[in-house]
């Protein structure tokens, strides 16, 4: 149990950038890591673990993320799989009351409106049973510009200009610690049944 596949859908490179660490963190307490873009990750590979992470944009994971996933579920279900995602900017206004739940404050509800990202990220967690989904603080720079279309004219709408706090609010001792946790649930040896 000591290769582990550390997969990103990113479009600005924070998330990428929490990948990254990510990686570098399991590498130090031992394991073989590679870390891989979802678009160009051909799939799961020799790996024994994997970790799959995406940017949320408007709530909803990236479709490489999700469609990295999709195409490995059967694969993904017999793995250890952690999943996270990078997204809430603090004090953004776009975030309402915190609901107490990460999910629902990245992604939104679990149903009625706003919940087709929700429901998407259900079905992924149905199919192939991750250990946990984390959610991390994001990054968002202004001056990088946008490289989607929705993206461009998402950013236009004068309400959300205002709502996207300019930063980088990643926690790396968030990110290494659970990192950390990871290392230690696959390091550990299996309990007898
Ligand atoms: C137009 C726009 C919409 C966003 N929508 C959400 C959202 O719905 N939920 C969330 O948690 N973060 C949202 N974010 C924050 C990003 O997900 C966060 O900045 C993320 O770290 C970016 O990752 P990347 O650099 O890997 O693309 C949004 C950011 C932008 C610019």
């Amino acid at each position: 149990m000591n290769k582990v596949l550390v997969v990103y859908a990113s479009r600005h490179g924070a998330t990428r950038g929490i990948a990254q660490r990510i990686g570098d963190v399991l590498r130090s307490d031992g394991l073989e890591v590679e870390v891989a873009p979802a678009d160009h990750a051909a799939g799961v590979g020799t790996a024994d673990a994997v970790v799959v992470g995406s940017a949320v944009y408007m709530g909803s994971w990236l479709n490489d993320g999700i469609d990295f996933i999709k195409r490995n579920e059967v694969l993904l279900a017999e793995l250890p799989l952690w999943l996270f995602s990078s997204g809430p900017l603090p004090g953004s206004s776009m975030d309402k009351v915190p609901s107490g739940d990460p999910l629902t404050d990245a992604l939104g509800p679990e149903q009625g409106p706003g919940s087709g990202g929700r429901k998407k990220i259900a079905e992924i967690t149905a199919a192939t049973y991750p250990k946990d989904h984390r959610v991390f603080l994001g990054a968002f720079d202004p001056d990088d510009p946008p490289t989607a279309t929705s993206e461009r004219l998402v950013r236009m709408l004068p309400a959300v200009k205002k709502a996207l706090p300019a930063g980088d609010f990643r926690d790396w001792d968030d990110i290494e610690a659970w990192a950390h946790e990871i290392a230690t649930t696959l390091m550990s040896p299996a309990i007898p049944a």
